[in-house]
């Protein structure tokens, strides 16, 4: 095969040591030709691989990526290419929802002794890209400023009157505190103005009596849990002398609503928290509202709100003296419009009745997806341009986020590896987004606390709701934060995968 005549254009590959360096360095002791478009870099097994690594090549210039290592079975680490098989392949199906072809970016398998297919595959993979010629940059698209409407239907019957079971709730709570067994118990509770909660942290019985539940219980109480399991365990270790037996921490209580306990779940499936390190208080959830949505309902985001009542589905403002009455329907935070698990699985004590959602029912997709659906590669690039514009940096969506349990060592801040600059440009703030995305990757678990984090209102949860769809496809609808005992998919492999297809670039 000759070499690609013409315009060189930068394609990197992700070799592995073992394997595919090897074959392309058969190839070149054979002296076999090859197009000299591909920049190598050797790493010690596909496994190594990050996903970010090509998605940073794709962003910072790339019009190609190539990764290749060992067949499956050969990896010199037995599972390593097993791994970033199932990695590679949802990065491949990512590409598209940022306006990236998917063309740009294959994973193969080259074995050492395999000098002729590696020649093929380059040649292949090279003349692939040059018929796509020269990728679009990210920073040079045509920015799209439009947004989706809401959603409109519910899977459910939505109620803002409070739930009257809170009493029993309360009684748990104080009977628990009473016990002593408790670090404390995380809630809810009425922050500066009637449509604003805080959480809540309940130390002594009395604290209990502060407690809120409603549609203003909007915050993930998940979020909070690893942060005050540390605490137990420090308190816990005060006046301990060096040679002391560590004794045992006081559990940490936590109220959650069906999605909280997702995220619950979600973090005893990783092992970051303990089982029994905490106790889990759970109400059934009638819907939680969009405090934004009220607010453009009131017409000015300034207004004082001094009172605020619910009855059924409907939601009486009182704000600067004048009073608002508005329907779940036109506030509810479109999370809720879809939830299927509006009661906690997992849970110690539960007040009340759970509340359920006909099994058949079937969610209304996503605006934002169906949105995104039906733009061109183009498009979307410059819609999340356009997004990117207004990001202001400030790590909401991260810090909202119950799965980001490393704020303090976030790659995304550290220096070494330097993922993202401090320069603040569209390019730098996208792959901030795209490192949170790719990180919840088979974790996310819908919660929507990144959207509703986002001062300036970008739907970044857009990002992590394709991964979302990746992962079900894959794993056969797998749905993260409902399965205590489910091993979340990217900590996994299958020696045959069931649903990812071998790449045949050599025969492209
Ligand atoms: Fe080559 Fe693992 S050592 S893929």
């Amino acid at each position: 095969m000759s070499v690609l005549t013409g315009k060189e254009l930068r394609i990197v590959g992700f070799l592995c040591n073992w394997c595919s360096y090897g074959g392309a360095d058969t190839a070149g002791v054979a002296r076999a030709t090859q197009p000299t478009d591909l920049r190598i870099i050797r790493v010690p097994c596909s496994g190594r691989v990050n996903p970010l690594f090509p998605l940073k090549a794709l962003l910072s210039g790339a019009d190609g990526v190539l990764v290749s290592g060992c067949h499956p079975r050969d990896c010199h680490y037995s599972a390593g290419n097993f791994y970033a098989r199932r990695r590679l392949e949802l990065l491949k199906e990512f590409l598209p929802i940022i306006g990236i072809n998917p063309d740009r970016f294959e994973y193969t398998w080259v074995s050492a002794s395999e000098g002729q297919r590696w020649q093929q595959v380059v040649t292949a993979f090279t003349d692939r890209i040059h018929k796509l010629g020269p990728a679009p940059r990210f920073k040079d698209a045509e920015p799209i400023y439009d947004l989706p409407g809401a959603l409109t239907s519910l899977v459910r019957p939505l109620d803002c009157g409070g739930n009257p079971a809170l009493d029993e709730l309360k009684q748990q709570i104080r009977d628990a505190l009473a016990d002593g067994h408790l670090h404390c118990v995380v809630g809810w509770q009425q922050g500066y103005d009637p449509i604003h909660a805080t959480p809540l942290h309940m130390r002594k019985p009395e604290d209990v009596d502060r407690l809120i539940w409603g549609p203003f219980n909007i915050h993930s109480t998940a979020n909070m849990i690893t942060q005050l399991i540390k605490e137990a365990q420090d308190a816990a270790m005060v006046g301990v002398k060096r040679g002391d037996p560590i004794p045992p921490a006081k559990k940490v209580g936590v109220v959650v609503k069906g999605c909280d306990s997702k995220g619950l779940v979600e973090l005893l499936q990783e092992k970051l928290i303990d089982r029994n390190a905490v106790e889990i208080f759970a109400m059934g959830c009638n819907g939680t509202v969009s405090t934004d949505r009220i607010l453009a309902k009131i017409g000015n985001t300034a207004a004082r709100v001094s009172a605020v009542s619910g009855k059924g589905d409907t939601l009486t403002v009182t704000a600067d003296g004048t009073e608002y009455t508005m329907s779940m329907n036109d506030i509810a935070q479109d999370k809720c419009r879809a939830c299927k698990m509006p009661s906690a699985k997992v849970y110690d004590h539960f007040a009340g009745e759970p509340v359920t959602v006909a099994e058949d029912a079937v969610p209304e997709p996503a605006a934002i997806m169906a949105y995104l659906d039906s733009l061109t590669l183009d498009q979307r690039m410059g819609f999340w341009k356009g997004q990117m514009e207004r990001c202001i940096r400030c790590h909401a969506c991260r810090n909202a986020c119950p799965m980001c349990v490393c704020r303090e060592v976030c790659v995304a801040d550290s220096r070494e590896p330097h993922w993202v600059t401090q320069d603040d440009t569209v390019t730098n703030k996208f792959f901030f987004q795209l490192i949170h995305a790719l990180h919840l990757a088979g974790r996310c678990t819908g919660c929507g606390e990144c959207n509703r984090a986002c001062p300036v209102g970008i739907p970044v949860g857009a990002l992590k709701m394709q991964t979302g769809r990746i992962v079900q496809r894959l794993f056969d609808g797998y749905q993260p934060g409902t399965d205590a005992d489910a091993i979340p998919p990217f900590l996994g492999y299958e020696v045959e995968e069931k649903n990812i297809p071998e790449h045949h670039i050599e025969r492209a």
